[in-house]
């Protein structure tokens, strides 16, 4: 259960970032072209984004009750790898996560360019929060690429 809990979570991380990147560009280009229309294109991505971040958000509210790497207890806030899972991977995806909702329930009362231009900044932020919280294999905190 673990193991694949894992895996789905490393794995999603792909499909939420190309989701939320293609979210970003495509909304910046429609509000800068000040497009009045809102396609059934738009409506997919947008969706498909908000469903693909909550399913993330989902497993990995799971895994951080039962993965190894989140452990509390004396002196973990000065270990590197405790502090980063228990502490600043689930306080900056949190808030990254209610920006995408936020947006996306904003955005739903909006008529478009407006529309555009809130879905652009709340999943802007969204995408960089999520660039510096993920626990890239660089950053020495035992984990993988996928
Ligand atoms: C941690 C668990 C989750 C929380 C706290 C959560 C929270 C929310 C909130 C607050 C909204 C309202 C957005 C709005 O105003 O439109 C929403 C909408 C939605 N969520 Fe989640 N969600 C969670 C997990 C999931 C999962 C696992 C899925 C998919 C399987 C999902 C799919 C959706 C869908 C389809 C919508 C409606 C979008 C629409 O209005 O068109 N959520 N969720
Ligand atoms: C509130 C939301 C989230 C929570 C509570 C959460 C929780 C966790 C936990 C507990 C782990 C450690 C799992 C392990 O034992 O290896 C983890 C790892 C990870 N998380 Fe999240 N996560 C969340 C959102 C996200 C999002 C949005 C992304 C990326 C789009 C993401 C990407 C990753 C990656 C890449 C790993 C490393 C997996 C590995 O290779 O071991 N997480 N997360």
């Amino acid at each position: 259960m673990y193991n694949m809990l894992q895996h789905m979570h490393s794995g999603l991380r792909w499909i939420v970032l190309l989701l939320l990147v293609m979210a970003v560009f495509s909304a910046f280009s429609k509000m800068k072209q000040n497009k009045t229309a809102y396609t059934s294109g738009d409506k997919k991505l947008f969706f498909y984004n908000l469903i693909g971040a909550h399913i993330q958000t989902l497993i990995g509210l799971i895994l951080y009750f039962i993965s190894p790497k989140v452990q509390f207890g004396e002196g973990m806030m000065k270990v590197t790898e405790l502090r980063f899972f228990a502490v600043e991977h689930i306080s900056l995806m949190l808030i990254a996560i209610i920006l995408i909702t936020i947006g996306y329930s904003k955005s739903k009362k909006q008529e478009a360019p407006g529309k555009y231009k809130t879905l652009f900044i709340f999943n802007l932020i969204a995408l960089i929060l999520i660039l510096i919280s993920i626990p890239w294999p660089f950053r020495g905190l035992g984990t993988g690429w996928f």
